[in-house]
């Protein structure tokens, strides 16, 4: 756990904070890497040509026997037996165990066509004969076990078109949950497990366009905001950048945010739209990288609303809404910052894979863990920053290493998951880091090009000359209004 103690003390504290610091697991990189080994692009099961595991079973495997496969991928999904909800995975996890497949990558969700149930997607390395023994053994502990394979005739990965399309934008990284993670400070904690699943289950219900629901927040949860608020408060006066300070202050005096209250998401989310068209949308846990960026295309921000564990204020394997609303909110609400968020959202929009992995490395280096200059001095802009009282004071001392923001290099970046960041990026303004990304993404290989609409709030398709006719007569039309007031105020 960091103590604000311990990383006050000179620079070699940073050293041996650095060695006892938590795993940070939060990482949307290895997301999109995780991304990469589910699906030829998309999540969404949809995508995915299934077949029931009773009557159909590849013939490949039929014609190879003999041949070592056991590095073959294979999707599996099911839902909960019964009411185990998660208990049912770990019963799966063992045949999968027993069965000797290396489970790779593992996803929860809420049942589509039954609120109350929660279903599985499961990827794992097969071995030889395995679709003989694993189907008939995972039916004794689950429902609804199916096999996909990946449709590889699917070029473009799906990605949503309208702002409630972001309703199927649930793809959550199950692994960091405390049902799953050992190393989660809440993993034997069953009280704090259930009280998290009870929060996380607005997300599943809510739908776009609903107030967020308001959560009572108990005492126990107050006052582990109130001391992760006050620690990070001391130092964002010398180490946030000014935008930071700006909207935090304002956030203070409206009387959003207080060291005593947890702001509720609906009024944060009316802050945020006042300020900069950003609005928030709770989610149950980690998403993967397609789904989180794909949010901020729509100036949506994917926020948690549980709080972490109280034995561990200053550090959370998984988001939550100490990082969310003192790291990210702040930031959101700075128009030219929120630009910069969502053009790294539409830039992901139907993407390969790999781009998304760049684009999820751009994003961590930048909106997690960016820094800029402002009047001479290095300040801290990344919400991962920002919201960590150790890492915040390693970053702006002369322990790592800074290197100006260029995304072709930042985006091929090796990142740094289990300690603090040993090179961070400076960015001279959000401006200026704004052209530098238009100038990468204008590279990104990509079949469609796509274009925001905020009046119908959805993507439009740039694909033939009459609709760049119409969208350039009304950017003409609104030129040509500013250019009259303009001429006549000087
Ligand atoms: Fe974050």
């Amino acid at each position: 756990m960091e103590t604000k103690k311990s990383t006050i003390q000179s620079n070699s504290s940073f050293d041996a904070m650095a060695n006892v610091y938590p795993t940070r697991k939060q990482s949307l990189i290895e997301d999109a890497h995780r991304d990469s080994v589910v699906s030829n692009g998309s999540v969404d099961l949809t995508s995915y040509p299934s077949c029931e595991s009773d009557d159909v079973f590849p013939e490949e495997y039929e014609s190879e026997k003999g041949i070592d496969v056991e590095k073959k991928k294979q999707c599996i999904t099911f839902s909960a037996k019964d009411d185990m909800g998660f208990a049912s995975l770990t019963q799966a996890l063992k045949i999968f165990e027993k069965c000797q497949m290396n489970v790779t990558h593992v996803e929860s969700r809420k049942c589509r066509n039954d609120n109350n149930n929660v279903e599985f997607l499961v990827e794992c390395e097969t071995r030889n004969g395995w679709y003989k023994v694993l189907p008939k053994n995972l039916k004794k502990v689950v429902n609804n076990v199916t096999i996909h394979r990946k449709d590889t005739s699917q070029r473009l990965p799906w990605f949503p078109r309208k702002t409630t399309d972001l309703d199927k934008c649930n793809h959550l990284m199950s692994h960091f949950e405390p049902d799953l993670d050992h190393d989660h400070p809440g993993f034997s904690d069953k009280a704090y497990r259930e009280r998290r699943t009870k929060i996380a289950d607005i997300a599943f219900k809510y739908r776009h366009g609903q107030p967020i629901p308001r959560v009572e927040y108990s005492e126990e949860e107050r006052s582990t905001w109130k001391h992760v608020y006050t620690t990070l408060s001391d130092l964002f006066p010398t180490h946030a950048c000014k935008e930071h300070i700006r909207y935090f202050k304002m956030l203070e005096k409206e009387g959003v945010y207080s060291p005593d209250r947890i702001p509720q998401l609906e009024d944060v989310s009316n802050f945020l739209k006042s300020q900069s068209g950003f609005q928030l949308r709770p989610v149950a846990g980690l998403l993967t990288a397609r789904d989180f960026l794909a949010s901020l295309a729509f100036r949506v921000f994917q926020c948690t609303q549980y709080v972490r564990h109280h034995t561990s204020p200053m550090h959370t394997p998984e988001p939550d809404c100490c990082h969310e609303l003192l790291g990210h909110v702040p930031m959101l609400a700075d128009p030219e910052f929120a630009q910069f968020s969502q053009e790294i959202g539409i830039a992901s929009l139907g993407v390969s894979d790999e781009d998304i992995t760049k684009l999820a490395t751009l994003y961590w280096f930048t909106v997690e863990f960016g820094l800029c200059r402002q009047d001479g001095q290095i300040k801290a802009y990344g919400a991962g920053l920002l919201s960590a009282y150790g890492e915040l004071q390693f970053a702006l001392s002369d322990q790592p290493e800074q290197r100006p923001f260029d995304p072709s290099k930042v985006s091929v970046q090796e990142y740094q998951d289990q300690t603090y960041q040993p090179i961070y990026y400076v960015t001279e303004s959000f401006e200026k880091a704004k052209a530098q990304m238009r100038k990468y993404v204008s590279n990104i290989n990509k079949p469609l090009q796509l274009r925001y609409n905020p009046f119908t709030q959805s993507i439009e398709v740039l694909e033939d000359i009459s609709t760049i006719r119409k969208i350039l007569g009304d950017v003409k039309n609104e030129l040509d209004t500013l250019l009259t007031v303009y001429e006549r105020l000087v």
